[in-house]
């Protein structure tokens, strides 16, 4: 799990310095395939559910699930991208929302506060606490700046398959059970956050989520596992 998701960061690392205005999804998703090659990894996504990629390239109103496409980059738009691996039988999955160019004071806001919800759930992944105080501290913090945590999307388990239990939703379900967290469980968290509604729609290729009312969304996820020390990252380098 360690390799896999460290193969994971370090790919969407190389992927970042290729983002700039001109540059298309597309042209990223070619590179995505190399970099697969060069570390002699499986992409997880692509052929899972029919999902076409091996990226979810997903810009601005897109939340999630956006098909790579021909589309250039511009100036202020945000894209996040998000990756999985297979190494070794072993999933990594990791994304992060990128500026492309000068972005608007909100867009840049919005994804600090994404990335900071997301370190404020993994925080809260240790013994002793239950599944849903991670969700807590991911809602509780976007809920604070006047953000929309998005729920038709969760987090997730993930080892020998992409998607394991428990789910890892970013937000208290109603009657939520107490799930206590253990050494050795590891975990996908992985927060989406839009500027104006929590509502969503799926476009017409039936993957791509996005904002019902245009508003910008973010999403940064990473692969934790949770350690008698507390949490650790496993997708950064
Ligand atoms: N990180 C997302 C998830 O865990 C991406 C999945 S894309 C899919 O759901 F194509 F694999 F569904
Ligand atoms: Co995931």
């Amino acid at each position: 799990m360690r390799e896999a998701n460290r193969i994971v960061a370090l790919i969407l690392a190389e992927l970042e310095k290729e983002i700039a205005p001109g540059l298309t999804t597309l042209e990223l998703e070619r590179k995505a395939e190399d970099l697969c090659q060069k570390y002699k990894v499986k992409p997880a996504f692509k052929g899972y559910h029919g999902y076409p990629y091996i990226l979810c390239c997903s810009v601005n109103e897109q939340i999630v699930h956006g098909f790579p496409s021909s589309r250039e980059l511009q100036a202020g738009d945000i894209l996040s991208v998000d990756m999985g691996v297979v190494y070794k039988g072993f999933y990594g999955d990791a994304a992060r929302t990128f500026a492309v160019g000068d972005i608007s004071p909100q867009a840049r806001e919005l994804m600090q506060v994404t990335e900071k919800s997301l370190y404020k759930g993994i925080e809260q992944a240790k013994v002793g606490n239950n599944l849903y105080d991670i969700s807590a501290a991911i809602q509780n913090y976007v809920e604070a700046k006047g953000f929309h945590v998005v729920k038709r999307f969760v987090g997730h388990g993930i080892g020998t398959r992409l998607h394991e239990k428990p789910e890892v939703p970013n937000f208290v379900p109603v009657n939520a059970n107490k799930l206590p967290l253990k050494v050795g469980m590891t975990l996908a968290i992985e927060p989406m956050v839009a500027v104006g509604t929590d509502e969503v729609e799926i476009l017409k290729d039936n993957w791509t989520a996005v904002t019902k009312d245009g508003s910008l969304a973010a999403h940064f996820e990473h692969t934790i596992a949770i350690t008698s020390e507390g949490p650790e990252i496993l997708s950064q380098v």
